[in-house]
């Protein structure tokens, strides 16, 4: 099968080496790899100009496509081309590079399956790729010694995988590059790095089982079933939870003098990770946001802002 690794690190780096080593295992399970390294890449920033989801609901031609010219299209395809893809990037002031969030942009709602799915089911020309299968894994490289100037990374690096509904089966954040200059002689977590591989490996071998394609191969915890982060919002005064990554609400308990957030089955199911909670949302855009011919005097009320 296809295995796509995608680095956002600087060249022969950190990121570089995560993803080249899992691509070594890969290979050698017989798996076709590819390598990139999006910094090779001109990818300008998302405008906010909505041309590309717009296009999907007016059906027009090639519809989803981004209109800003870059190479954007290289990485594009590189992705639906891919049953998996690895991803690393650096952590950069806590969360993931800017990089990676322009990337994250670009793919956004332009994929988002919920999106595109409509659109094929109407008839629309739109890539018809997008649907396919995909598992993917997630790394970072902080270069902090301290864990905690990571916090934001990996659940940053998440609305990549959301949007195109890929399967995230492991996840590593790596951290302290500075004290080990470089991954490249840390056997520990280049060990780690070799699992994450064989469970991509092991995600691959099962393709056609949903549920055993989909089912989480990384480290045991996190407060988040669904996503195995521990980013929960405090809301409602302190009266319930919410996953900041999934959008889900939980309850709040102690056991033991350890905090526990649970989630129902029914929560769990409307995660933004899932297609009915990217459907969710998608149909809160179509029936809900109002256009500009909805506000009354447009033209009068934007005039004092024109300067
Ligand atoms: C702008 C910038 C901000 C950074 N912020 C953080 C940070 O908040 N936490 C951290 O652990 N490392 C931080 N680092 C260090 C990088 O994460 C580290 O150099 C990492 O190894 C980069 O990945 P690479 O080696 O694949 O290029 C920062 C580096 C830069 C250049």
């Amino acid at each position: 099968m296809k295995v796509l690794g995608l680095s956002f690190g600087r060249k022969l780096m950190n990121c570089d080496i995560m993803i080249k080593e899992a691509l070594m295992v890969l290979k050698e399970r017989g798996h076709e790899i590819k390598f990139m390294n999006a910094n090779d890449y001109d990818i300008k920033p998302c405008t906010g100009c909505i041309a590309c989801t717009v296009s999907m609901m007016m059906g027009a031609k090639n519809a989803g496509r981004c209109v800003i010219k870059d190479d954007f299209p290289i990485i594009d395809d590189a992705i639906m081309e891919a049953d998996a893809v690895l991803l690393a990037a650096p952590t950069f002031e806590v969360a993931t590079s800017g990089l990676y969030r322009t990337l994250c942009d670009r793919m956004g709602p332009s994929h988002d399956i919920s999106f595109r799915k409509a659109a094929i089911e109407e008839g629309v020309d739109v890539d018809k790729r997008s649907l396919k299968h995909r598992v993917c894994a997630l790394m970072s490289a902080g270069g902090a010694i301290t864990k905690n100037w990571t916090d934001l990374a990996i659940p940053t690096m998440y609305p990549l995988p959301m949007s195109l509904g890929m399967d995230v089966v492991d996840i590593i954040q790596y951290y302290g590059a500075m004290a080990h200059h470089s991954i490249v002689h840390n056997t520990e977590i280049l060990e780690r790095v070799r699992l994450l591989a064989a469970n991509i490996a092991d995600a691959l071998d099962n393709f056609e089982d949903d549920d055993k394609r989909s089912l989480w191969r990384g480290d045991e915890g996190g407060l988040c079933p669904v996503c195995h982060q521990n980013l929960i919002n405090i809301i409602e005064d302190g009266a319930a939870a919410e996953c900041a990554v999934c959008g889900i609400r939980g309850e709040l308990s102690m056991e033991n003098g350890k905090l526990k957030v649970s989630f129902s089955d029914k929560e769990q199911a409307r995660s933004r990770l899932t297609f009915a909670g990217k459907l969710e949302h998608s149909t809160e855009i179509k029936t809900r946001a109002a256009g500009p011919d909805q506000i009354p005097d447009l033209k009068a009320r934007l005039e004092k802002y024109r300067w």
